[in-house]
């Protein structure tokens, strides 16, 4: 497959059509701050430059700075050179930068979107903008609900249906628990309807991550494998070579469990092996993605003890640098306890899985950042190839790379050239960037269209953020309940501590990474 495009003459098939979005005014509360900078700008000028973004486009972004809207553009783009995956055209950017606009709020304040509104009637005005909304939180969990309550005292938010469409944007972490979670999601849904709201988890946004759907229920050679039948079992690893960095404010409040486990892990975890959906449609893929999430197995507090493993990186050397300790870095405290790794076995207790254990794993300070799925199929019978014990085959391997390398390969046995019978693993390897000549966008590019779309198919329910919360709530508990327990180390550039070795071990298995 490498390398030799494209497969098949015919036009590639459109599934199903885009719509173009309608103007909007995209409305960017914490627009001068870090997510901003990093990904949205970024993001909204390469749609731009792929002439997705409506004509009329306005971006008003919201923040207690006192920029003017030329102080902003510049901030924008500062972000732009130095995050987007394509230069700044120097034409095409000014003309780019005059939809950027920035109005000071106090969120504090009851009356603190005053300015914001005269602001957004004026450049909804001026550029005849019909004054559809899209209101992006890219701001720190405490201040999701105030702001949604400022957005309802200022009237700026419109039931469905009604005129222009009001939507929210929100990001994560929605709570800490399923509790919190809950109690976010209620004071959202007191002002906006399900349908207005989407919930960001940005890799489902990759398009490595979207592959996934397509790769099961566009081939008919994966799904045929895809249960307990031929599958001996699945491991999802998420690795960071990156610490904390400037985040352990956050981070050392959430951990690795809250931060990866909780969303993006379950995320690919219930497209690996959810059920076909009956058709495209955003709530048929998310009912049949929650039934998975669902079905996840109960924990006892013994299974968690035994099947859940976490660690924290201590001082060491990466790639030849000194790396500081996570309780050394900048904000965390001296003894803390939060875990910068989690290992974990669990199941997916329905007739397709029953059985086929699913090994989790993501950390930070690994030896890599590299994102896998990998499949690995059962052995072949012990007879014919497979008859010598002291040299068995390697089992069929499908590895999806989510990144970096973005692509899949499947590994599979062949015949080494020559007079005698002898065999070797061999990868058939399809890269996406060897194949389609191009970087994948963003995943905020795709995300920040489909929210104009109106295409909620890659954000999150509530009912499967509470789901997730559900399972994952009674591992906080006991962790909680175990405070005393001393959490095990790792050096940097280890695969997590030697417990979540012994974790896959024990089952006579092991990690397919390194
Ligand atoms: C975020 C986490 O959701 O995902 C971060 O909060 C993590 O801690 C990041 O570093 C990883 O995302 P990506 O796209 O770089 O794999």
């Amino acid at each position: 497959m490498k390398g030799d495009r494209p497969v098949s003459s015919a036009s590639p098939h459109p599934v199903p059509p885009v719509a173009a979005p309608d103007p909007v005014t995209i409305v960017i509360f914490g627009g001068a701050g870090d997510l901003a900078h990093r990904k949205l700008l970024p993001a909204l000028y390469n749609l731009y430059l792929d002439g997705v973004l409506p004509a009329k486009t306005a971006v008003v972004a919201v923040g207690r700075k006192d920029y003017t809207d030329d102080q902003y553009r510049d901030f924008a783009r500062s972000g732009v050179r130095e995050f987007s995956r394509r230069p700044i055209d120097d034409d095409r950017w000014t003309a780019f930068a005059q939809s950027l606009f920035f109005a000071n709020a106090s969120l504090d304040h009851p009356q603190g979107l005053t300015a914001v509104g005269a602001k957004l009637d004026l450049v909804e005005h001026e550029r005849g903008l019909p004054g559809n909304r899209l209101y992006y939180l890219a701001l720190p969990p405490s201040l999701f609900v105030p702001t949604v309550q400022q957005l309802a005292r200022a009237r700026f938010v419109a039931p469905p249906g009604e005129g222009a469409y009001a939507r929210l944007v929100v990001e994560k972490p929605i709570g800490h628990d399923l509790a919190s979670a809950m109690a976010i999601n209620d004071a959202i849904a007191s002002v906006f309807a399900e349908e207005q709201i989407f919930r960001i988890d940005h890799y489902l946004g990759k398009e490595t991550v979207q592959n996934i759907l397509v790769m099961r229920f566009a081939n008919s050679f994966f799904e045929p494998l895809f249960n307990h039948k031929y599958i001996d079992h699945v491991q999802i690893t998420v690795a960071e070579v990156e610490g904390v960095g400037t985040r352990a404010g956050y981070y050392d409040q959430s951990g690795a469990l809250r931060d990866m486990v909780q969303n993006h892990l379950l995320q690919l975890l219930s497209l690996v092996a959810m059920e076909p959906p009956h058709s495209l449609d955003a709530d048929v893929i998310r009912n049949e993605k929650l039934q998975v999430l669902q079905s996840l197995r109960a924990h006892t507090p013994e299974g968690i003890d035994s099947c859940v493993v976490r660690g924290q990186y201590a001082a060491g050397t990466l790639n030849g640098e000194p790396i500081a300790g996570y309780r050394q870095e900048p904000g965390v405290a001296s003894a803390s306890k939060t875990e910068t790794f989690v290992a974990l076995q669990t199941f997916v207790d329905n007739w397709r899985w029953a059985g086929v254990p699913f090994f989790l794993r993501t950390g930070k300070r690994l030896p890599e950042r590299r994102s896998e799925i990998t499949i690995q199929l059962k052995e072949v019978p012990p007879i014919l190839f497979n008859a010598d014990r002291d040299h068995q085959l390697d089992p069929n391997v499908l590895t999806i790379r989510i990144q970096p390398n973005e692509g899949f390969s499947l590994g599979i046995s062949s015949k080494i050239p020559g007079p005698r019978v002898r065999i070797t693993p061999v990868a058939m390897d399809f890269d996406y960037c060897d194949f389609f000549r191009s970087s994948s966008p963003d995943a905020y590019e795709r995300l920040l269209l489909d929210v104009m779309t109106g295409d909620a198919t890659l954000f999150m329910r509530r009912d499967s953020v509470e789901a997730s919360w559900r399972w994952i709530t009674p591992i906080l508990e006991r962790w909680a309940e175990r405070a005393d327990a001393p959490i095990p180390a790792y050096t940097p550039g280890e695969w997590g501590p030697a417990e979540a070795q012994q974790l896959i071990e024990k089952t006579g298995r092991h990690w397919r990474l390194p």
